[in-house]
Formats: structure tokens, C-alpha cells, sequence
């Protein structure tokens, strides 16, 4: 652990922060992770703060990094630690939470109260595959299970040679990232390097065994962008994704054409990848005439005006896209 990276949520590893970071880190990228960590904290430095936070001002926290099923599940399941009166302290309490899988149990309890419980995400899964040269020929249940048996035996064992399971955990999972790499792993300044059967074999490419090919789902989108007729505080309409739609309570383009007289600007088009989503989105821009009344009509959307130069709303990484494009149309 000498060489581990400095990163915010290692200091003061409270249940809190590590809960937060771990729900943060769950599909996204360590670095991009940082900023939003900071300024979450900042805005929500506890649970009853966040438990009482309004959902809006948790999804403005949380735009940009995506997944914003895992901030709703975050927010719900601070309401529920608050209303319980702590943090569960087993591994069934924090699997009963909305959002928490084995993967995030396991990282909160080894890192957090030093509980010797396993972890499995895509670092510590190269890791152990490559030192004991699991492969998938059984399927990926079976590969996986192996894992998480395999995770559970390395933080059991070095806990009863007194290593920490937050040491022992963290330590996996910054080899799988700094030298136990998809490409070019570090073998020779490796501290399994002794151990690691894939490296003995020479056969440290063929682990881990490759993934079937990602299933792509292709979403095509047409939307409509409408502004007011004067560009500037509070000119574009957008509406508020329902209950149970994708995206569900992100603000987003409207679904339909003004109703009112209105001047098409022209298409924007653009792309973005969600999971195995690929998203194709046109969206008319339209500037209205007279902008007096709404001008649009979406029937069961809650509607608002907001400032095409606004970084106040939740939006998500399409929306932010478009918009961009929008505004250098004029
Ligand atoms: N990825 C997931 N959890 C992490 C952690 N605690 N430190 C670094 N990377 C991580
Ligand atoms: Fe990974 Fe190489 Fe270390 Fe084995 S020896 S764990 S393959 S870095």
C-alpha cells in the first residue's frame, strides 16, 4: 500500500464518504470521479443533509457523471439510513439499500470498518483471474462465482495474518489499476509476481478471458428545441423526463413541435453512448414569435423556461450536447 494514489475519499474514510465514492465510482473513471466528490461532499457533507436535501438540488450534484438512476437510488437510500437512525453495519443491511449490489457491500464494509468481506469490480477481477488463471470455459456465472470465492479467500487469509481488509481490498484494486493492467501489466515490479500463475505460464495476455461482444442497441431520437424570441435569461423550454421514463426526472428537449408561430433555426444532430445504448438524437431548433403564452404543447410534462447559458438544471451529457452545438448557432 506504499504506493497507493492520494484520492479525496481515502482521507477520513468515514461510512460516508466511502458510501458516496463507491456509488460514484460504480461506472465511472477515478478522475473523473474527483471534482464531483468534492463539491458533493461540500454541498452534502452528511447523510441527514442529504436526507433532506430536495431530489433536484442531488441530480444538479450529480449531472454530468451519468447514471442518474444511481443518484435516485443515493438519495433514497440516505432517507432510509436517516430514517433508521445509521448506517447498517452488516452485509445484509447495506444490500437491503436501493443501489447497493455485492460488489459496492463489499467495498463499503472492507474499506470502511475493516470487515474482511470480498470485492469483485474490473480491476480485482484481472487481478485474481491472471494469479490463479481463471478463465470462462464454464460460462461467465461460473466465472464469476469463482472470482468472488477466490476475492473472498485473499482478504479471509490476510486477515488472519493481521492485514487490514481495507488495505488488502484498496491494494487489489490499485494493482488491477497502476500495474496489473489490460495491456502491458508491470509483472516485473509485480508483488504477486511470485505467485501469479498466469505470469509462471507466460500466459498473461490470454487473462482475463475475453467478453462476449457488447450487444449495441441503437436509439434514434427527434426532438425539439424551442427558444424564446429574445436569446438570453430564461429562453429555452425544456421538459422534465416522467416517472418511469428512461432518464426519468432530468430536464431534456421537448417531444413535439411549437404549437404556437415559430422560425426553424435549423437540425442539430449529435451522438452519445449510454451503456449499450448508441444515441442518435436530431432536434429541431425553433425560435418563437411570441413567446407570451408557453408556445409548446406536451401534455403531462411539467415545462419551464431556463437560460440557454444555465448550468443550474440536471442535464444529461445529450442535453449538454446539444445545447452546446445550439449556442454556436448564433
Ligand atoms: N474503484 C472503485 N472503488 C475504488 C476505490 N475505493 N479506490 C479506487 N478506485 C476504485
Ligand atoms: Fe498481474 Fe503480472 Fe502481477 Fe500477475 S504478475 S498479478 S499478471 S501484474
Amino acid at each position: 500500500m506504499r504506493q497507493k494514489r492520494v484520492l479525496p475519499w481515502r482521507e477520513a474514510p468515514t461510512l460516508y464518504r466511502v458510501w458516496i465514492s463507491e456509488i460514484m465510482l460504480q461506472q465511472t473513471q477515478v478522475a473523473t470521479v474527483i471534482p464531483y466528490f468534492e463539491r458533493f461532499i461540500k454541498r452534502f457533507p452528511d447523510v441527514e443533509t442529504l436526507a433532506r436535501a430536495e431530489e433536484d438540488d442531488v441530480l444538479l450534484h450529480w449531472a454530468g457523471l451519468g447514471y442518474y438512476s444511481r443518484a435516485r437510488n443515493l438519495y433514497r437510500a440516505a432517507k432510509q439510513i436517516f430514517s433508521e437512525g445509521g448506517f447498517p453495519k452488516c452485509r445484509e443491511g447495506w444490500l437491503s439499500l436501493p443501489g447497493i449490489g455485492p460488489y459496492t457491500a463489499g467495498a463499503i464494509l472492507s474499506i470502511a470498518l475493516d470487515q474482511p468481506e470480498p470485492i469483485l469490480d474490473g480491476n480485482v477481477e484481472r487481478v485474481l483471474s491472471r494469479v490463479r488463471r481463471v478463465g470462462r470455459e464454464e460460462g461467465d456465472v461460473e466465472f464469476k462465482s469463482r472470482l468472488w470465492k477466490l476475492s473472498l479467500i485473499f482478504v479471509e487469509k490476510g486477515f488472519s495474518h493481521s492485514i487490514r481488509p481495507s488495505v488488502l481490498n484498496q491494494a487489489l484494486m490499485e494493482l488491477g489499476a497502476t500495474v496489473c493492467t489490460p495491456g502491458n501489466p508491470k509483472c516485473s515490479v509485480c508483488p504477486l509476481a511470485g505467485i501469479c500463475q498466469a505470469r509462471v505460464c507466460g500466459e498473461v495476455e490470454s487473462f482475463p478471458p475475453r467478453k462476449p461482444a457488447k450487444k449495441w442497441v441503437q436509439v434514434h431520437e427527434e426532438l425539439h428545441c424551442v427558444l424564446a424570441e429574445v436569446v438570453g435569461v430564461g429562453s429555452i423550454m425544456l421538459r422534465r423526463r416522467r416517472k418511469g421514463e428512461w432518464r426519468e426526472g432530468l430536464w431534456d428537449l421537448l417531444e413535439s413541435a411549437p404549437v404556437s408561430k415559430a422560425v426553424n433555426l435549423g437540425i442539430v444532430e449529435t451522438r452519445h453512448v449510454v451503456t449499450n445504448h448508441k444515441i442518435f438524437r436530431k432536434t429541431q431548433v425553433w425560435k418563437l414569435e411570441d413567446s407570451q403564452g408557453w408556445g409548446v404543447a406536451e401534455p403531462d410534462s411539467e415545462l419551464r423556461w431556463f437560460s440557454l447559458g444555465s448550468d443550474e438544471l440536471p442535464m444529461g451529457s445529450a442535453l449538454r450536447k446539444t445545447l452546446e452545438k445550439v449556442r454556436e448557432m448564433f
